[in-house]
């Protein structure tokens, strides 16, 4: 295969990307954006990449979660507060019943770019370009609002410098502390409807009180208080990520250094494209979406032009099909890992392939099907012999009422009230709660078939 440089994408097939008509700034913006320091170091994308390897073993389970879109409009030091809150509750939660650490992998500080599957939006007779993401263009329907503005990627730069310094600090400065962490799970669960996972919530406070009175607490274990929380985004805005890539003083090779983990989409993992071309030079641990017309032909493709060394953690498969479609999809592409001895973490987003529109004409994802892809997903790597190694979801921290379904059920004509994404259809906070004690027993049944082999 050729030498990778980092600029050779331009030479493919430009998909999923704006064009910017202004030639001259777009070159401005680059140019700046490469004098900029990049958001992450070598050493934690190396280090995420150990722990992912270990969760493709099952002695790690990864919880990956955000928005489905960053928003500038939305941007607020409270809302990374509450968003790593959720985060650090739901990963509590699933540590409890995968009895593994648990990786923290936010859809944060980057995650800004939007693959369509329409280039362009008709309202009122009038037809415009399709909203890409802020980093690319406007979300308000006027031909001003969607042209591409290659200045949007220093916005989002400097937004997603400023997240990521406050959750460096949440993460080492005192949030963390397990007992606080605890306490707000704890008062989830003592909210009406939420009888039901008590008895998890009080398991874990046992464990706390047990390891307390043997000495283990937050001001005499490290563990006890900090936790590592990492970045991921979907790489699809190539002239931004090229602009932060840089060579590791290390080892000499890319970093991509615009988030720790950085995903190929549904849409843009042609093996022959630009954005496979630029992923598969760069150190990071990558993710790949697999939906539905993935062939097994061209996974085994994408592994070797991805992962040629076949590096534990590099590849990260993240499946989304659709509930009831599993069976069809799943097995097939296991068997072309296997027959390829490729070492990747399997990964479940319930999420993408699950997404319908209301009655009320709202996109929407119902509680329901998320959770029965998550369990199809369980079941067979349990059939096939392989790890269900994580989940990928879209979600929020705020009480929005976006996705229908869950103990405190949002319907159809509730969608209306607090519909705020500007993308797809996100989980709550108490939704997202809610799927991590549901999938935490899920992993209680799955540990306890392992033990009984
Ligand atoms: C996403 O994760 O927001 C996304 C667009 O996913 P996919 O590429 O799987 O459709
Ligand atoms: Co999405």
């Amino acid at each position: 295969m050729r030498v990778w440089n980092k600029s050779a994408w331009r030479e493919k097939p430009r998909v999923q990307m704006p064009d910017y008509s202004d030639s001259e700034l777009l070159e401005k913006v680059e140019a700046q954006l490469l004098r900029y320091p990049p958001l992450i170091f070598a050493g934690e994308a190396r280090n995420l990449k150990v722990h992912l390897g270990a969760a493709a073993r099952g002695e790690a389970f990864l919880l990956q979660g955000g928005d489905c879109a960053e928003s500038f409009e939305q941007f607020s030091a409270d809302r990374i507060r509450d968003m790593f809150k959720v985060i650090l509750q739901m990963a509590m939660v699933l540590t409890y019943g995968a009895k593994v650490p648990v990786i923290k992998v936010g859809r944060i500080a980057g995650q800004f770019a939007k693959p369509r599957s329409d280039p362009t939006e008709v309202q009122d007779k009038q037809e415009l370009p399709s909203f890409r993401g802020d980093i690319i263009n406007d979300l308000t329907f006027c031909p001003e609002s969607r042209r591409p503005d290659p200045n949007r990627m220093l916005w989002a730069y400097t937004q997603s410098v400023a997240t990521l310094n406050l959750l460096r600090a949440f993460s080492t400065g005192g949030f963390a502390d397990m007992n606080r962490v605890h306490a707000w799970t704890l008062e989830f669960a003592k909210g009406e409807g939420a009888e039901q996972f008590q008895e998890i919530s009080s398991r874990i406070q046992d464990t706390i009180d047990f390891m307390a009175a043997a000495g283990i607490t937050a001001d005499t274990t490290h563990e006890f208080s900090t936790v590592e929380f990492y970045t991921s985004h979907e790489a699809l805005l190539l002239e931004y990520e090229e602009a932060l890539t840089r060579v590791d003083s290390i080892t000499n090779q890319w970093l991509a250094g615009s988030g720790h983990m950085l995903w190929i989409g549904d849409r843009t993992r042609d093996p022959e494209g630009a954005h496979v071309d630029f992923i598969r030079g760069v150190l990071n641990p990558i993710g790949l979406k697999c939906g539905p017309t993935l062939t097994p032909d061209d996974l085994k493709r994408l592994l070797a032009i991805l992962n040629p060394q076949n590096e534990a953690g590099r590849m990260t498969l993240i499946t989304r099909f659709g509930t009831g479609r599993l069976a069809d999809h799943l097995p097939k592409l296991i068997r072309a890992v296997k027959e390829e001895g490729a070492d990747v973490l399997w990964v479940c987003d319930p999420m993408h392939g699950n997404t319908t529109k209301s009655s009320t004409g709202y996109k929407t994802r119902s509680f329901n099907s998320i959770l029965s892809e998550v369990r199809e997903f369980f079941c067979v790597h349990e059939v096939e012999g392989t790890v269900p190694g994580g989940v990928h979801f879209e979600m929020t921290c705020d009480d929005v009422t976006e996705c229908t379904g869950g103990f405190r059920p949002i319907t159809d004509d509730d969608l209306s009230s607090r519909y705020h994404t500007v993308c797809d259809p996100r989980l709550n906070a108490s939704q997202s709660l809610e799927l991590a004690f549901l999938i935490a027993e899920e992993l209680t049944n799955y540990r306890s078939v392992l033990t009984h082999l």
